[in-house]
C-alpha cells in the first residue's frame, strides 16, 4: 500500500518543475492529484496524462495563485469534484532578480503576490475544509535563500522566508484541529531556471555543495512526500533544508 493512499493531493504550479514531480510522486503512493497552474497548456495536459497513468483521479486547473477570488473559486471547484483536500502544497513561484538600487516596485510586487500572498490565498480557502476533516498536511515551498538571503534576489528571498514563518504560525494556529505546516527549502535544483544560469554561476554553487551536485526534482518531491504523509503525523512548524548539505 503506497504512503498516501486514499488521500488527496492539491499542488500549485505543478505542470512542470518540481511541482510536477511532487505530483507524480504523490500519484505512485496512491494519491488523487488536483493541480494548478496559470495555463493548461500541453505541457500540463502531458502532466495529466503521466500522473493518470498511475490509475489516480487527476485534475488539472488554470488558476492564477495570487489572485485571492480565483484561488476560491477553484477550491470550491476542487472539493466538488474531489469532495476532500487532505495535502496542501503551496509550489507556485517566480523569480525576477535585481540588486535592491535596480528593484523596481513591480519587481517587488509579483514576486511577494506569486510566492507568498498565493500560500495565504490556499490556506485561507483550504484550512476550512482541512478542519472539518480534522486533518491535513499543508507543505509550502520556501527556499534555502529564504533563511540565509541572497544578494540580487530581495524580493525573492523574502517572500520565501514569509513562507516559513507563515507554515510555522499556521502550525501553532491550527495544530490542535489536526493540520500540520512545514517548508521545505530547496537549495540548487536542477530544472529549467537552474540550468540555464551561466556555466561560472553554476560551477560557484557545485563548489558550495558538500555533495558536489545539484539537486534533483524527485529529491524534493520524496521530502514532499515524507511531509504528507503519516510519516511526519508529529512533524510540524519545521523547515527542512533540501540543499546537499550546502553552508551558504
Ligand atoms: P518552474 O518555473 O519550473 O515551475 C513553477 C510553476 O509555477 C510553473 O508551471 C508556472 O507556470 C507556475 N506558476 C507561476 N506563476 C503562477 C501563478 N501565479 N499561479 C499558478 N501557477 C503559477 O519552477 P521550479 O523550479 O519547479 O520551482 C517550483 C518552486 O520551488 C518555486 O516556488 C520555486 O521558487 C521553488 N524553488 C526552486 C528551486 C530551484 O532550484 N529550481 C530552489 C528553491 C526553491
Amino acid at each position: 500500500m503506497g504512503l498516501l493512499e486514499g488521500k488527496v493531493a492539491l499542488i500549485t504550479g505543478a505542470a512542470r518543475g518540481i511541482g510536477k514531480a511532487i505530483a507524480l510522486k504523490y500519484a505512485s503512493e496512491g494519491a488523487d492529484i488536483a493541480f494548478t497552474d496559470l495555463v493548461i497548456n500541453e505541457d500540463a495536459e502531458k502532466t495529466v496524462a503521466e500522473i493518470e497513468a498511475f490509475g489516480h483521479k487527476v485534475k488539472a486547473y488554470a488558476s492564477n495563485a495570487a489572485n485571492f477570488d480565483e484561488t476560491h473559486e477553484v477550491v470550491e471547484q476542487i472539493k466538488a469534484d474531489f469532495g476532500k483536500i487532505d495535502i496542501l502544497v503551496n509550489n507556485a513561484g517566480i523569480t525576477k532578480d535585481g540588486l535592491m538600487l535596480k528593484m523596481t516596485e513591480q519587481q517587488w510586487d509579483a514576486v511577494l503576490a506569486v510566492n507568498l500572498k498565493s500560500a495565504f490565498n490556499f490556506i485561507h480557502a483550504v484550512i476550512p475544509v482541512m478542519m472539518r476533516q480534522k486533518a491535513g498536511s499543508i507543505i509550502n515551498m520556501s527556499s534555502v535563500v529564504g533563511v540565509h538571503g541572497n544578494a540580487a534576489q530581495a524580493n525573492y528571498a523574502a517572500s520565501k522566508a514569509g513562507l516559513i514563518a507563515l507554515a510555522k504560525s499556521i502550525g501553532q494556529e491550527m495544530g490542535r484541529k489536526g493540520i500540520r505546516a512545514n517548508a521545505i527549502a530547496p537549495g540548487f535544483i536542477e530544472t529549467a531556471m537552474t540550468q540555464a544560469l551561466p556555466e561560472e554561476v553554476r560551477a560557484e554553487w557545485m563548489e558550495r555543495i558538500p555533495l558536489r551536485r545539484g539537486g534533483t526534482v524527485e529529491d524534493i518531491a520524496n521530502v514532499a512526500t515524507f511531509l504528507a504523509s503519516d510519516m511526519s503525523s508529529y512533524v510540524s512548524g519545521q523547515v527542512i533544508q533540501v540543499d546537499g548539505g550546502m553552508n551558504m
